[in-house]
């Protein structure tokens, strides 16, 4: 398979994103703040109560900035961050440090055997589901079932780009950027919020989006 192609199974996709961020862990956090939007304000649209006892996962939890963030805002909860990435993981247990009674990482996909039907009061996709290519589909109903009644799913991510040569060079670094996730949330779930945003210079925009 050319590096240029979507991977066309999960077990291709994994592999890629192990490669991918072997290296790309170690600027992650320098770089990524520059154009990763929305990760802090989705965070601050959540409904819940700050002293709740929430129980929260993030699929694709990186290096755990969002983790570290939830943290703050809710020091009651209990956060388990999954991803395929052990060196995205490293970095992610060094952010999290001062958290590390109420966190949990976990090296693996999303979805496949596990069993966590009805557990989470949110279920957090930051910047990962138009990197999870097919599986972005079933990660979403599979959020569905592992939620509790009444929790929320949360996604913040890129939406579509306006251009070609910006698609095909997100392409090359793994991500879809044909829109092809909001159809799917919304079939899913029920909005609460669901807002398109301008990216950097208008070259791309997107999502943010709360769901019930
Ligand atoms: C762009 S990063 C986003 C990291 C973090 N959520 C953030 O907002 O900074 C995408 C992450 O998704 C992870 N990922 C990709 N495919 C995955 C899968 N199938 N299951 C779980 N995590 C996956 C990657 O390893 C990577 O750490």
């Amino acid at each position: 398979m050319s590096k240029k192609e979507f991977a066309h199974d999960e077990e291709a996709q994994v592999n890629d994103m192990r490669s991918y961020y072997a290296f790309q862990a170690k600027i992650y956090d320098l770089t990524r703040w520059t154009f990763l939007y929305g990760r802090k304000t989705i965070l601050q649209k959540l409904p819940f109560d700050k002293d709740a006892p929430l129980k929260i996962l993030e699929v694709g939890c990186g290096t755990g900035i969002n983790m570290v963030e939830i943290a703050k805002i809710y020091p009651n909860a209990h956060i388990v961050g999954m991803d395929v990435s052990g060196d995205m993981l490293r970095q992610a247990g060094k952010n999290l440090e001062a958290y590390n009674d109420r966190i949990e990482l976990l090296e693996k996909p999303y979805g496949g055997n596990d069993d966590y039907n009805k557990q989470f009061d949110l279920i957090l996709f930051s910047y990962s589901l138009t990197m999870i290519n097919p599986q972005y589909v079933d990660l979403i109903h599979q959020a569905k079932k592992d939620l509790k009644e009444g929790g929320y799913v949360a996604v913040v991510d890129f939406h579509k780009a306006n251009f070609g040569f910006y698609r095909k060079f997100m392409k090359g670094n793994h991500v879809k950027l044909e829109g092809q996730v909001l159809p799917v949330l919304l079939e899913a779930f029920e909005p609460v919020l669901c807002k398109i945003k301008p990216g950097l210079v208008g070259v791309w925009n997107y999502l943010m989006f709360l769901g019930k």
